[in-house]
C-alpha cells in the first residue's frame, strides 16, 4: 500500500514503528521536508501524490481534536500539505493523547498559512472573524509562506469558520480540519488507548 504520512513527533514514532515492524509498504507520500527526511532514514520510498494518489490511508497527529474527528493542525507549520493529503485519502486516522481532546476547539491557537505579502491584510480580516492573530515570526513554511496563529477562538461551528477563513484573499490554508475530518481518532491516555470513529454527517 501507499501510505500518506503527516508531520510531527507522533508521526516520527509512527515511522519508527513502520521501520521496526517491517510492514510492507510500496512507499509513502510525505507532508513535509521533516517527514521526508525521516522516511529516507527509515528507507521507506517517498512517492508523489500526483502519480500515486488518491491514497487509501493517511495517518497524522493533531494539536487539538473533538470526538467527532474535527481537528486543529499546523503547530508544526505543515498544515497545507497535510490538508491536501488528508483530502486525497479515502481514510484519515489521527493519533493523539487525551490532553488534546476537547469539547470545543480553539484553546490551541489556530494556524493559518498565508502568502507573505497578504500577512497584514489577512490578520485584519481574521480579527473581524473574532480572532487575535499572531505572526509566527521567523517561520517560513515548506511552501515559502508565513503562519498566523489565531488566538482567542471558541469554534462552536468549525465548518462555518473554516469556510469563512478560506474566503479571505491571501489565505493558503486554514489549519482547521472540519470539512475533511479524521475518520478515526486513536486517543492514548492513562487508562490505555481508545479508538473513536467519527459519525458520518
Ligand atoms: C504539523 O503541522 C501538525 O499538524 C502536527 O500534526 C501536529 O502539530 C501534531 O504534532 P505532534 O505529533 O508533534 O504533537
Amino acid at each position: 500500500m501507499v501510505l500518506g504520512v503527516g508531520t510531527g513527533s507522533t508521526v516520527a514514532e509512527l515511522i519508527e514503528a513502520l521501520k521496526d515492524r517491517k510492514i510492507q509498504l510500496s512507499g509513502a507520500v510525505s507532508s513535509s521536508r521533516q517527514t521526508s527526511e525521516l522516511l529516507a532514514k527509515a528507507r521507506i520510498p517517498e512517492l508523489d501524490l500526483n502519480s500515486d494518489g488518491p491514497l487509501d490511508l493517511y495517518i497524522d497527529g493533531a494539536d487539538e481534536a473533538t470526538a467527532d474527528g474535527t481537528l486543529i493542525k499546523g503547530g508544526g507549520a505543515a498544515l497545507t500539505r497535510e490538508k491536501v493529503i488528508a483530502a486525497a485519502s479515502a481514510r484519515f486516522v489521527c493519533i493523539i493523547d487525551d490532553s488534546k481532546l476537547v469539547e470545543v476547539l480553539g484553546k490551541f491557537p489556530l494556524p493559518v498559512e498565508v502568502i507573505p505579502m497578504a500577512r497584514s491584510y489577512v490578520a485584519r480580516e481574521l480579527v473581524k472573524l473574532g480572532g487575535q492573530p499572531v505572526w509566527r515570526d521567523g517561520v517560513v513554511t515548506d511552501n515559502g509562506n508565513v503562519i498566523l496563529d489565531v488566538h482567542n477562538l471558541r469554534l462552536i461551528d468549525p465548518p462555518a469558520f473554516e469556510a469563512a477563513a478560506n474566503q479571505i484573499a491571501g489565505v493558503v490554508t486554514v489549519g482547521l480540519f472540519a470539512r475533511r475530518r479524521a475518520d478515526v481518532l486513536i486517543v492514548a491516555g492513562e487508562d490505555g488507548v481508545k479508538t473513536l470513529t467519527a459519525p458520518s454527517r
